[in-house]
């Protein structure tokens, strides 16, 4: 969703203010803007509806050698995608400018003040409104003070801090004020920001993306947090407790991880990092030694590990699909009962409470509004809550016990690959850690970690069949409907698989356990309604044979995910795609390989726009 940069120092600022909002348009917006100083102490506004190329022309028709600058993209919430609405945003006597993501609740009572006050507005959206108080709280601050404190930058802080601790909602907020053309202000409470640190400049952002390739040293800053930004120096302070420390951080990512690297689109980019991403998860992480995984970022001794009697997974989108995955392993390899929410049920949701229960997010992000705020219920209740996530310093993994990095790397294409596997990794050491606390075996433990170790590679070999997927793409691009049945492991594949066509297509797609499917999908099923089956060999192939059977005297037409050497698919249908073998608890990592690849395949033949689909954002701050 929205998208905050910054920069103070010698660099021109439009320039790092654009290439910055680039790198976040990952995150899905509607339309941008940026702000400047101008050299006679007022504000260069630039806004504009669109992609940020087209913001870029208007500013390179009005060019400024401006060092101090914000920008910022926008998903609409409040008030249609405008340039009246775009931010940044002035407050109404012009002696400041704001960008802000997040959504403030109590803004139309806030709003109701104002007016009486004077203020005007001129947009539809919440921020506006922040911009207004936050120059009504400067006025009240500066009749209280004296002369001589009014021109103390602290002023600004006070006056930011008056204003947001008014505020109900979510907020990252960067303010430019015209009594400090030096000074960046930054503030947040459940949307994040970080400050890079370079030498005599900093940048801001709303993740770590626009920094890369300009600073390695990046301080993340927490909720209630305000920062006062010049260009050699960094001030943070509580919002109600004065100045704090801020550790600066080591940020390990190289430009190639955030750029194209020759690829057509981010997705596919990511779809083939997945090996590499899926060893990374691994690094260091399975000991044979003692048969086990090392996940010292749980932050839990053996023993609370193995009081433990009931596990929560809590997500949204494609981080529940992994979620699930994630209750066949821990149920079947460590017997520990699981229970799989929506976080956005569960944040509204009076469940019982019950000792000794342990809840994950799972999220790539880190950033997810309601799996953040079913984490905090959560925690409310008394439960030990970790983490699963890709994002390091993003709001869950601060606020999270503990838990375990994913290092897949930054996900930039809206439906998300590289992050599910890795969870699903992720979820498999999980498993085998707790299995290993409780009934299972040293060899059989030696033997998992094989099975796991040797996914990289099984995934690699999955790739393979990129070509043979897109050729079967091309061949039904145009139909209107798709159902996705898989059982067992590979049930939550088949969700996932119609996800992600879903996502970037445009087309429907249901995921259904194949059995099920009797019970209403099959009502669907014609020549033009395909069915992909995920069905590599396992405990239960049989049985999904038969519900194919079912579907093809019906008429449908079935592409099968099979293992290789599975000659009896062959006959059954003329579309296959083989996949390796490997451990019936580690399939879904591989089988959904293909039916990514099919996604990417027919949203690229349907001239949609793969990595920024229409209406979808990468990270959802909004409830
Ligand atoms: C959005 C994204 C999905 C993602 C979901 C959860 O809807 O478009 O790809 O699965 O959010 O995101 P998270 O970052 O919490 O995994």
């Amino acid at each position: 969703m929205c998208g905050i940069v910054g920069y103070i120092g010698p660099r021109i600022a439009q320039e790092f203010l654009l290439e910055g909002l680039s790198r976040l348009e990952y995150r899905g917006y509607d339309s941008a803007g940026v702000a400047t100083f101008s050299s006679v102490s007022d504000f260069e506004v630039h806004r504009e509806v669109g992609r940020i190329k087209r913001l870029a022309l208007l500013v390179h028709d009005n060019p400024s050698p401006s060092g101090i600058g914000i920008g910022h993209t926008r998903w609409a919430t409040h008030g249609a995608p405008s340039v009246m609405n775009a931010h940044p945003h002035r407050s109404s006597q012009g002696e400041l400018v704001l960008a802000h993501n997040g959504v403030i609740e109590n803004y139309d009572e806030i709003k109701s003040r104002l007016l009486k006050l004077g203020y005007e507005f001129s947009s539809e959206t919440d921020t506006e409104v922040v911009a207004n108080l936050i120059s009504e709280c400067l006025r009240v601050r500066r009749q209280r003070y004296d002369q001589g404190v009014a021109g103390e930058r602290s002023l600004g802080m006070d006056a930011i801090k008056d204003a947001i601790s008014q505020l109900r909602g979510t907020y990252g907020l960067v303010v430019m004020i015209r009594d400090w053309p030096d000074t960046i202000f930054a503030a947040r409470l459940g949307s994040p920001l970080v400050v890079g640190v370079g030498d005599g400049e900093h940048f801001i952002a709303s993740d770590a993306s626009p920094l890369v390739g300009y600073t390695d040293r990046i301080v993340y800053l927490a909720d209630h947090q305000v920062a006062m930004v010049t260009a050699d120096s960094l001030e943070v302070s509580h919002r109600d407790h004065g100045l704090v420390d801020h550790d600066v951080h080591e940020l390990q990512l190289d430009v190639g991880s955030v750029e194209l690297n020759g690829f057509d689109h981010y997705m596919l980019k990511e779809i083939f990092e997945q090996p590499d991403a899926l060893r990374n998860t691994l690094r260091g992480r399975l000991s044979d030694d003692d048969a086990t995984a090392v996940l010292g970022g749980l932050n839990l001794t053996p023993s609370q590990l193995r009081s433990i009697k009931r596990i929560v997974f809590t997500a949204c989108g494609t981080s529940w699909h992994s979620a699930l995955v994630g209750e066949y392993m821990m149920e079947e390899i460590a017997q520990i009962p699981v229970e799989v929410e929506y976080a956005s049920e569960l944040r509204y949701r009076n469940s019982p409470m019950w000792d000794n229960t342990l809840v994950f997010a799972i999220t790539q992000s880190g950033e997810t509004a309601d799996t953040l705020a079913a984490l905090r219920e959560m925690k409310r209740k008394g439960h030990r809550t970790l983490a699963i996530c890709n994002v390091i310093g993003s709001s869950i993994a601060q606020e999270a016990e503990g838990g375990i990095y994913l290092h897949a790397g930054p996900e930039i294409g809206v439906a998300s690959t590289k992050a599910y596997t890795s969870q699903c990794l992720a979820l498999a050491m999980l498993a085998l850690h707790f299995g290993r606390l409780r009934h299972l075996g040293y060899a059989e433990g030696r033997a998992m970690i094989d099975q796991i170790r040797a996914v990289p590679d099984a995934v690699q070999k999955a790739l393979e069949s990129n070509e043979s997927v897109a050729r079967i793409a091309a061949k039904y691009k145009d139909c209107q409907n798709f159902l996705y049945l898989g059982r067992h492991y590979n049930f939550p594949t088949a969700l996932e698989g119609a996800l992600k066509l879903k996502e970037i297509s445009y087309i429907h797609a249901e995921g259904y356990p194949a059995a099920e499917m009797k019970h209403g999908p099959i009502a669907l099923v014609d020549s033009r309604t395909p069915s992909v089956f995920v069905m590599p060999k396992g405990f239960i192939y049989d049985k999904v044979m038969s519900n194919l059977e079912e579907i093809k005297a019906r008429g449908g037409p079935v592409i099968a995910i099979a293992a290789e050497g599975d000659r009896r698919i062959e006959k059954m249908t003329e579309d296959v795609i083989y996949i390796p073998h490997v451990s019936e608890f580690l399939q879904p990592i591989v089988s959904i390989i293909p039916l990514q690849l099919l996604a990417y395949h027919i949203a690229v033949l349907r001239g949609c726009d793969v990595d920024k689909p229409r209406n979808l954002a990468k990270s959802v701050t909004v409830e």
